[in-house]
């Protein structure tokens, strides 16, 4: 079956894409070969002038290159020569002699605006759902169809290197304002747009683009001293963010200056040797895995497929308006555009409330993501009281007050007094059984969890918790709801916890223990984030607040019994009134708002003298175990349904590091057998809390893994 057809209009011959079979247009192997022979035919047409490419999916332009065809990539060799068919097929384009002109609506994205890039005109369409980026780096590799050498010609060195490090994607308005495209128009009529651009250009010649910026952009862009310094400064910007773990964004920088300063042919070289190399390393392998894996969970509605339909979410209820109240509120609002009342204890409360979650609206606003007229709607959907009114219309209500069992059941009678039958009710508590909180509920099919992360509008994770009661309807309304406010959602079982609080705690409380012997708090925090988490894990406790994490840590120690004792570091904290980043003083001080290094007068309240000389790889090692070993025993007693939802709940929910791969896939690489030595090693030196969980023995016995080989 063919991918493209083209059809004739006056001589402008515009192809459309549409792969068969397919959601969204994809740059396989067998449609560059199809690609090819056309542009063979469209050059010796003579009745053809100039063409137009668009693509005849609803939301899509190109989504790249095929990433499944990657995981079959098995040599160096191999992969370079993918990249370097890809820059040949894009070189093509760009010399064919007629002018073309990339018609894009939807996602244009890796390989996919590559094309475009080649292309001698671009028009996009002002929808939201047209990006246009290169997002390569994302998954380990770089821009690898020429990418590296258009992009900068194109927009300049700086706006480039911003797009490609980071692998972030712009809209039509900015990518214009770039001079990525040429112009943004509707959608309606994008096609008309680009046959009259084309027929034009065959009339006048190509289109000669004006650089764009003052001196600065001269002096930095355009000259190599100037360049010098971005590429350095870019350098020690991703060395930042990265820490040395991720190859790509470096080697697509070095791709970017051999390109600028040697020329396009040794950059295009350098180039494909890079993506070559980068494509079947470690790295690519663990983030193409997790793309499938996020991309897997976008179908997976946590319920047997078909046995149930969401319903419709009209109107959303939601009690508790401080942080994460007002978090889901702002955020429900922004992405789902859903008519949202809060209702607090006091009127002050949900004036707050409604405060902050306007704030995340503003943000966009200010940010240019939202316009001031999108901005007035969606603030007029906020509303709040101090009372049910407006109840009896929410078809889901979720509740977010204090983490009190018995206020949480109050609040479940309240609602199902105030609001009808049919209503789904979801408890955002962090550690609370649900079950508990459904104990006395009249309609316990229709309540479930909810625990969204804080901040809401930042974590990209949503654990959906039913219980043996809740409804596939409830289940699925609740998932979809979620998706809708951009989050990842994994469906988890009803454990204390839930999935991840459960590995998150026996991990913050061995740095709680490391802290009461007397570990540098810089040396726990520096260890675990040179590992690759975002912070590390004292850091974290100041974050959370150590309220919250001792709160936290007294619910599991009840329900997992000795091997989750909190260590004491935190109650001596808060007996001297420390909560952390939440009232300027913790492990950290603060100062307006910013951390501002660790404060030494902690050490006398632990009862303890910084030592001296510790062990970085021993610190590594206990807290890193912690976590690993609590996953196994968890994944055992059914917490996820299966490892994909561990690994992505951990990487999204926690910021466990990618290129990792995630705990259990992190131990399938360990191999369990070597788990459990290490795990029986640290049992014998730091206690019981480490004995290594049964079924990962099991494991190690039979040689078994999480994922297959
Ligand atoms: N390769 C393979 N499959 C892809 C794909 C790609 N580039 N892009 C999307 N798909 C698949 C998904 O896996 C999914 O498959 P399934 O239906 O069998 O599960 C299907 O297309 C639909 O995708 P989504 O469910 O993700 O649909 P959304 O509408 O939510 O999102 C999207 C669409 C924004 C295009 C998103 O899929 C996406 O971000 N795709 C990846 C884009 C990307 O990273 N491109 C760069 C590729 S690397 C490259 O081009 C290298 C080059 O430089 C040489
Ligand atoms: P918060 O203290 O900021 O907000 C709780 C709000 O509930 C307050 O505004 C309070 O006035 C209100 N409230 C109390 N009783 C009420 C009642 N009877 N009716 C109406 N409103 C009432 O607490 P936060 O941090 O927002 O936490 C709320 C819930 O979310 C808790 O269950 C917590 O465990 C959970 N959670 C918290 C996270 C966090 O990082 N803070 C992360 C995930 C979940």
């Amino acid at each position: 079956m063919s991918s493209f057809t083209t059809t004739t209009e006056d001589s402008v011959a515009v192809v459309t894409f549409d792969l068969p079979g397919e959601p969204v247009n994809k740059l396989t192997a067998a449609v560059r070969l199809e690609f090819e022979a056309l542009l063979i035919h469209l050059r010796d047409d003579s009745a053809i002038k100039a063409v137009v490419l668009i693509s005849g999916k609803p939301d899509s332009f190109i989504a790249g290159a095929d990433i499944e065809e990657f995981t079959a990539l098995t040599t160096q060799a191999e992969a370079e020569r993918l990249s370097f068919e890809g820059q040949e097929m894009v070189s093509r384009v760009e010399t064919l002699a007629k002018p073309v002109v990339a018609a894009i609506h939807g996602a244009c994205l890796g390989g996919g605006l590559e094309l475009a890039l080649a292309c001698h005109y671009r028009i996009a369409t002002d929808h939201p759902k047209t990006q246009l980026g290169l997002p390569e780096v994302q998954l380990g590799i770089i821009p690898g169809a020429g990418g590296c050498q258009r992009l900068p010609r194109l927009i300049g060195v700086r706006a480039a290197l911003d797009m490609i490090l980071a692998g972030k994607s712009e809209r039509a308005l900015k990518a214009l304002r770039l001079g990525l495209v040429d112009e943004v128009v509707p959608h309606s009529i994008l096609r008309s747009v680009a046959v009259a651009a084309a027929g034009r250009l065959a009339q006048t010649g190509l289109p000669r683009r004006k650089s764009k910026g003052g001196l600065q952009d001269t002096l930095l862009d355009r000259t190599a001293a100037g360049r010098r310094m971005v590429y350095r400064g870019a350098r020690q910007q991703v060395l930042k963010k990265t820490g040395n773990h991720y190859p790509a964004p470096l080697a697509a920088l070095e791709a970017v200056r051999v390109g600028l300063e040697h020329g396009i042919a040794a950059g295009l070289a350098e180039e494909h040797r890079a993506f070559g190399e980068l494509a079947v390393g470690d790295v690519s392998r663990k983030l193409v895995q997790i793309f499938f894996a996020t991309t897997s969970l976008k179908k997976d509605d946590g319920i047997v497929p078909g046995s149930a339909v969401p319903r419709q979410i009209r109107r959303l209820g939601i009690i508790g308006s401080g942080f994460m109240g007002s978090g889901i509120a702002g955020t429900a609002v922004l992405n789902v555009e859903v008519d949202t009342r809060l209702k607090d204890a006091d009127l002050s409360r949900v004036g707050k409330g409604l405060k902050a979650a306007i704030e995340i609206l503003s943000e966009r606003l200010k940010r240019r993501r939202l316009t001031r007229p999108q901005y007035e709607r969606l603030t007029a959907l906020l509303s709040g009281g101090d009372s049910y009114a407006g109840f009896g219309r929410a078809d889901l209500v979720i509740e977010a007050v204090f983490e009190e069992l018995d206020l949480k059941r109050r609040v479940l009678a309240e609602v199902e007094a105030a609001a009808r039958p049919d209503t789904i009710f979801a408890s955002n508590t962090s550690t609370i059984p649900i079950r508990d909180i459904a104990a006395s509920a009249e309609r316990p099919e229709r309540v479930l969890g909810m625990h969204f992360f804080s901040p809401v509008e930042k974590m990209p994770l949503l654990e959906v918790i039913p219980t043996e009661l809740t409804s596939p309807e409830a289940i699925v309304t609740a998932v979809r709801f979620g998706r809708r406010m951009g989050k990842t959602v994994i469906v988890v079982d009803d454990h204390p916890g839930f999935w991840v609080n459960r590995i998150l705690s026996p991990y913050l409380n061995e740095a709680a223990f490391l802290l009461e012997e007397g570990v540098p708090i810089e040396l726990i925090d520096t260890t675990m984030a040179a590992w690759g988490f975002p912070v590390g894990p004292v850091a974290l406790l100041d974050e959370v607040g150590l309220d919250v994490a001792q709160k936290a840590g007294r619910v599991m120690h009840e329900a997992f019994g000795e091997r989750m004792k909190p260590a004491g570091a935190l109650s001596r904290m808060l007996a001297a009134n420390r909560f952390g980043r939440k009232n300027g003083v913790g492990f950290y001080r603060y100062e307006d708002g910013h951390k501002a290094g660790v404060d030494s007068s902690v050490y006398p309240l632990l009862g303890v003298r910084p030592v001296e000389g510790a062990d970085a790889r021993l610190v590594e090692r206990r807290l890193v175990y912690a976590m690993l070993n609590e996953a196994a025993g968890a994944c055992a007693e059914g917490v996820i349904r299966c490892a994909r939802d561990g690994d992505v709940g951990a990487i999204y929910g926690i910021g466990f590091p990618p290129f990792r791969g995630g705990p259990l896939r992190m131990l399938d690489d360990l191999g369990a057998a070597r788990a459990v030595e290490a795990l029986h090693l640290l049992q014998d030196q730091h206690g019981e809390r480490f004995r290594p969980a049964a079924a990962l023995v099991e494991m190690s016995r039979q040689g078994g893994r999480y994922y297959p080989a």
